[in-house]
């Protein structure tokens, strides 16, 4: 089969290493990649948001298979334009993706399928809004309803604090995505990602991986879109522990139905951010692909032929699929990030090292933001640029691996990592962190 990969962030490295391992792939085409996917596959410069672009691409070069990575082109209905025209595809329609581009329509949702997630409720009047803080308790969390790049969520500690925010939300901060805010009970417990694969009808479990989102250590500093993953997470399932069950059975499998039955049915990665309370999981979130950094752990760990897992889900065929078979070794990735992201950064740093960390033992690099320069060299060309994943027997040697790597391998001076990845399992301590 002839694939076409979109997207070009550490994900879509993961993925196309991935993807490139299959049988059943004789090519792989990624729109527009980074250096890194260029080094495994043929890259081709269209964005994954020029929608028209990448249909005429994919019937011009007769492409059998598209797998979208981010959200961006899946909310703006790629998969819909290239089913019009015939063209097999991996991910949800537009309508199906709102889970992820529209929050106050997951938890309409949520009610509606008895999905357990925080009590909320949906605004498009300040003053409403405002009033609504007086039946909640602090913290206020505050969401605005679009997609806003994990930057439309604020966590107020005072009602005054929360009444400032709903004023800026309302005066435009994040646009469109803002005209429509969610506020929501703050729920306490820790917190996880989950993957699952749909096909419209039934939902393939994959497994957990733990996200650090914010920017330093020790959880200080702004959001980002993570700083670090491992899986397994130590704790999260073993004996007397049932919580994949728990979140198949009042989570993803109830979501999976629903859809379905509202004639809706959703087809893709199903990433549900999970809050572990005491009184069960609950729904934070969902997004409609693959997590990043998460998926470059998940790719690592996974045995299993993903490309025919998709293939099955894109036809509507899950229930043909195996049991997803995992390696034993835990990973760990760790994201080198430009000076100053979240916030305004360089680009154009030479990067060197990178196939010397590769031959490290248990080490794989994952591009993010990365170019190659006309003198040949890596550079950096984005906020978050590379992913040291390692494997380890154990979560301590994955993580001494990483950072091995990071030490005495990559040489890039204008680059940063947080230094606590994973530091929460190696203490063995999950009990009520929040990321
Ligand atoms: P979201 O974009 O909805 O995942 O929210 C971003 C982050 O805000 C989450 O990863 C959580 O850390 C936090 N968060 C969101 N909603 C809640 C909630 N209801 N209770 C506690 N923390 C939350
Ligand atoms: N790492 C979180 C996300 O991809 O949304």
């Amino acid at each position: 089969m002839k694939i076409l990969l979109i997207g070009s962030g550490g994900r879509e490295h993961a993925l196309a290493w991935k993807l490139s391992q299959s049988p059943l792939c004789e090519q792989l085409i990624c729109a527009p990649g980074n250096a890194g996917i260029c080094e495994i596959a043929d890259c081709v410069n269209i964005a994954a948001d020029d929608i028209v672009g990448l249909v005429d691409f994919a019937l011009s070069e007769a492409v059998n298979f598209v797998v979208v990575g981010p959200e961006v082109p899946l909310a703006q209905g790629l998969v819909d334009e290239l089913a019009k025209k015939g063209v097999a595809v991996f991910g949800p329609t537009e309508q199906a993706a709102m889970l992820e581009s529209s929050k106050a329509f997951t938890k309409d949702f949520c009610t509606r399928h008895n999905i357990p997630t925080a009590k909320y409720d949906v605004f498009t009047d300040l003053d409403d809004a405002k009033a609504y803080l007086g039946e909640m308790s602090a913290p206020y969390v505050i969401k605005a309803d679009g997609l806003a790049a994990g930057k439309g969520v604020v966590i107020a500690e005072t009602k005054a604090e929360a009444e400032a925010e709903l004023a800026e939300f309302f005066s435009g901060k994040f646009g469109e995505a803002g005209a429509c805010v969610v506020i929501e009970e703050f729920m306490r417990g820790h917190e996880i990602s989950f993957f699952a694969l749909a096909d419209g009808k039934m939902v393939l479990p994959l497994c957990e991986a733990q996200d650090h989102k914010r920017a330093y250590d020790g959880d200080k500093g702004p959001n980002t879109g993570g700083m670090g993953a491992y899986s397994p997470v130590p704790g999260f399932e073993g004996p007397g522990f049932t919580d994949t069950a728990r979140i198949m059975d009042e989570i993803l499998i109830p979501t999976v139905r629903g859809m379905a039955a509202e004639d809706n049915p959703f087809v893709g990665v199903l990433f549900a951010g999970l809050m572990m309370t005491a009184e069960g999981p609950k729904l934070i979130e969902y997004n409609v692909r693959f997590g990043d950094p998460e998926c470059q752990v998940l790719m690592r760990r996974m045995k299993t032929d993903l490309l025919e897992l998709m293939v099955l889900a894109a036809k509507g065929r899950l229930v043909d699929a195996k049991t997803v078979q995992w390696h034993k070794d835990s990973v760990v990735n760790v994201v080198m990030a430009a000076q100053g992201y979240p916030g305004p950064y360089n680009k154009g740093e030479t990067i060197k090292g990178v196939d010397a960390a590769n031959l490290m033992d248990g080490v794989k690099v994952f591009h993010a933001g990365t170019v190659r320069g006309d003198d040949g060299l890596l550079k950096s060309a984005g906020g978050r640029v590379l992913n040291i994943t390692a494997s380890g027997k154990t979560i301590e040697q994955a993580v001494a691996r990483a950072y091995t790597a990071i030490d005495d391998a990559i040489i890039w001076p204008g680059g940063f990592v947080r230094r606590d990845i994973a530091k929460q399992a190696l203490n063995n301590n999950n009990s009520n962190q929040k990321q």
